[in-house]
C-alpha cells in the first residue's frame, strides 16, 4: 500500500498517537511519522526530544522511522515520496480543522491524498494538551502515555 506520513505535532507522543501510527504500520509499507517544527505554538519539548521519544516507542515496529520538517508538509511528503497523509480524528470537533487542511494540502499537492483513520474509543478523550497540562498540575498520566514520556513529562514539569 505504499508509503504513508504521519504528521503531528507529537509534544509529546500519546497512546492515542500511537495507536494511528502502529494501525497504520500494518496497512502500509512504510510509515514515516513527520514531527512539525512549529514555533507558532511554543511546543514544551524540543523538536530533538519529541522526535527522541517517537523513536523510543516506535522502536519495535520495523517500518516506521521518524522525521522532521519545517514549512509545508506537503513538501515533506514529496522529499520523502510518501503519497498519503493519515490523520486520526477522535471526535466530530476535528473534523472542520481536519477537513481544511485536507483540502488545502490537496490543493497544493494533488498527488497526495489523505487519509483519516478513526482513533480507539479509548483514545478519544485524550491529547497532548490536556496531558501537559495534568502533568503540571501534578496528576498522573499514567496509560496516557508510554512510560518513557511520562518519565520526561516528569523531568520537565520539575524544571
Ligand atoms: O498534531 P497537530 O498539531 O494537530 O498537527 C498539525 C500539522 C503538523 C499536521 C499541521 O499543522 C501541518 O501540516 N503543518 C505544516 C504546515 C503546512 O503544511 N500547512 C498547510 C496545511 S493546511
Amino acid at each position: 500500500m505504499g508509503h504513508a506520513i504521519v504528521p503531528g505535532s507529537f509534544d509529546p507522543v500519546t497512546f492515542g498517537h500511537l495507536d494511528i501510527i502502529q494501525r497504520a504500520s500494518t496497512i502500509f509499507d512504510r510509515v514515516t511519522v513527520a514531527v512539525v517544527a512549529n514555533r507558532a505554538k511554543a511546543p514544551l519539548f524540543s523538536i530533538e526530544e519529541r522526535t527522541e521519544m517517537l523513536r523510543e516507542v516506535c522502536s519495535d515496529l520495523g517500518n516506521v522511522a521518524i522525521g522532521s520538517f519545517e514549512g509545508l508538509l506537503v513538501e515533506y511528503a514529496r522529499e520523502c515520496g510518501a503519497t498519503v497523509i493519515v490523520r486520526g480524528l477522535r471526535a466530530v470537533s476535528d473534523f472542520e480543522y481536519e477537513l481544511q487542511m485536507a483540502h488545502m494540502n490537496r490543493h497544493l499537492s494533488p498527488d497526495v491524498e489523505t487519509v483519516f483513520m478513526m482513533t480507539g474509543t479509548e483514545h478519544s478523550y485524550l491529547s497532548s494538551s490536556i496531558v501537559k497540562e495534568i502533568a503540571r498540575l501534578g496528576g498522573s498520566v499514567e496509560g496516557l502515555v508510554p512510560k518513557s514520556v511520562r518519565e520526561r513529562l516528569r523531568q520537565k514539569v520539575a524544571q
